[in-house]
């Protein structure tokens, strides 16, 4: 289907086909992979990294957050933001020293517990040493003063993201990672934080972020600022600001607000009536993985040419216009959504095992058809299971490899994988299972193996060998058939 293996290429291509568009030319993705100076793979408290074998420098090990406050400036026509971040924390160890990452920027100033402290910058390391040491078990709070041109980030693989300066504001974007061009931040899914959003921008502009809206109110010099609020814990690449020029639209649904906003360069319509389905969508989603999990719901569409993907950013995905150049396209709508139960709500505690988040939201690309009277579940997989090229079978999609970390195994493979599971426990088991997953693992991270067991224990069933042959194996599985 998809003449680009790599990466969201699939997402976007698949999606456009969907809706009858042209492939769009590759997308790019992006990660900070550049090594950190000093940085050591040990645990150790303090240092850089969680130890995610993709991303050896990705966050911080020593603390857990739990709240970021995060206040911030920005004005399109100087390229220039100022942010006061706030980092409510908890230290896991004796703290003589601890990083967050933040790539580029200029740090004026750093309080912890409202103490002056030192500061220095080691690659997109910020590296705080606090007057005395954090004791272990401590509740801490890391102001920081920060101000530049934001740069996004960069890589020979995955492409370029984060916060991006586009034709009349700015879009904050990316996976694995793209807070930290913004944000001191812990920039790994395993520390999911609380976030309130202060966004500052000048009048006339909107300024989205994830979460509840707390209205706006005017600032100094011609500036208004926008109020958001995510109380559910978030992983930080689920983080977005969105500013510019957009049309916006505000409802409720369930007793929650719902809040969209289409780029207004846009002409109204296919893009408008596809996040228009939004709440819909959900509700279908909720009757087959249980209750939505966040306060909120909406969507963005930006017109900006860099971004050719859209990203599960946590109750308001944000997705490329070219989804709906061919008209409306709720399969893609579908396909986020579905990333709010899984993704979002449950997370990945490491990069490997990122086709738990687009297995099943594949497959509930695949379900919305179905439901709505377009290829059953059974039907698409025959097509994918037939016409799947060499590369999906030699990429194991719970074992990819960083460079294939968006390939179309981890996508159509692990939703082929999804359908599998199904056809071998049975709809009853299946169905009860996606549910049970979903409730169990509700605002928290989880594993390939603890997905493996859950499902097991649902079914009543030994799934060794289905799951080594979908997820671990190197080549073709047979067609799954009903077990026992
Ligand atoms: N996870 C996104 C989705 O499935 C697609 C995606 C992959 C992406 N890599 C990305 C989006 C990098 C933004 C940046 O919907
Ligand atoms: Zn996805």
């Amino acid at each position: 289907m998809s003449r680009n293996r790599r990466g969201l290429a699939l997402l976007v291509t698949g999606a456009l086909a969907l809706a009858g568009c042209t492939a769009d030319p590759a997308p790019r993705r992006e990660s900070r992979s550049a090594p950190t100076p000093g940085a050591t793979p040990s645990v150790t408290p303090g240092p850089a990294g969680v130890g995610d074998p993709y991303f050896p420098t990705a966050g911080n090990s020593g603390y857990d957050v739990e709240r970021y406050t995060l206040k911030v400036r920005y004005d399109p026509a100087s390229d220039e933001l100022r942010g006061d971040a706030t980092v409510r924390a908890t230290a896991g160890a004796d703290l003589p020293l601890f990083h967050l990452d933040l790539a580029g920027l200029t740090v004026r100033r750093v309080t912890v517990d409202g103490v002056p402290a030192r500061h220095t910058r080691e690659g997109t390391e910020l590296v705080v040493t606090p007057a005395a040491p954090v004791r272990a078990g401590a509740a801490f709070t890391v102001q920081v003063g920060y101000d530049g041109r934001p740069v996004p980030l960069r890589n020979e693989t995955i492409g370029e993201g984060g916060w991006l300066h586009t034709a009349d504001g700015a879009v904050a974007l990316g996976q694995p990672e793209s807070a930290s061009t913004w944000f001191p931040v812990n920039d790994h899914p395993s520390d999911k934080a609380a976030y309130d959003f202060e966004i500052t921008v000048p009048k006339g502009l909107v300024a989205v972020a994830n979460g509840v809206p707390g209205g706006q109110r005017l600032a100094a010099g011609g500036f208004t600022t926008w109020r958001w609020s995510e109380a559910a814990p978030m992983a930080s690449y689920l983080s977005t600001v969105v500013i510019g020029k957009y049309r916006t639209s505000t409802g409720e649904h369930q007793g929650r607000p719902v809040f969209s906003a289409v780029a207004s360069s846009l002409p109204r319509g296919a893009a408008d009536g596809s996040i228009a389905r939004t709440v819909a969508v959900a509700d279908y989603l909720e009757s087959v993985f249980g209750p939505y999990p966040f306060a909120a719901y909406g969507g963005v569409v930006v017109d900006e040419p860099r971004i050719r993907y859209a990203l599960e950013t946590q109750s308001r995905p944000v997705y490329s216009a070219n989804f709906f150049r061919g008209g409306e396209n709720t399969g893609v709508v579908a396909h986020e959504l579905a990333h709010q139960w899984f993704g979002d709500s449950v997370s990945v505690a490491r990069w490997a095992d990122i086709w738990l988040n687009e297995g099943l939201a594949t497959y509930a690309e695949w379900l919305w058809a179905e439901h709505e009277g377009r290829n059953t579940a059974q039907a698409t997989f025959d097509q994918e299971y037939t016409t799947a090229d060499d590369a999906v079978w030699r990429v194991p999609p719970a074992a990819p490899g960083a460079a294939n970390l968006f390939s179309e195994s981890v996508y159509q493979r692990g939703g082929m994988a999804v359908h599998a599971l199904r056809v071998t426990v049975g709809d009853d088991a299946f169905f009860r299972l996606l549910k049970t997953w979903a409730a169990e693992k509700r605002n928290g991270n989880a594993t390939t193996a603890e997905f493996v067991a859950t499902a097991e224990r649902v079914s009543g069933q030994q799934l060794d060998d289905l799951f080594a042959a979908w997820l671990y194996g190197t080549e073709r599985p047979p067609p799954p058939t009903r077990a026992g």
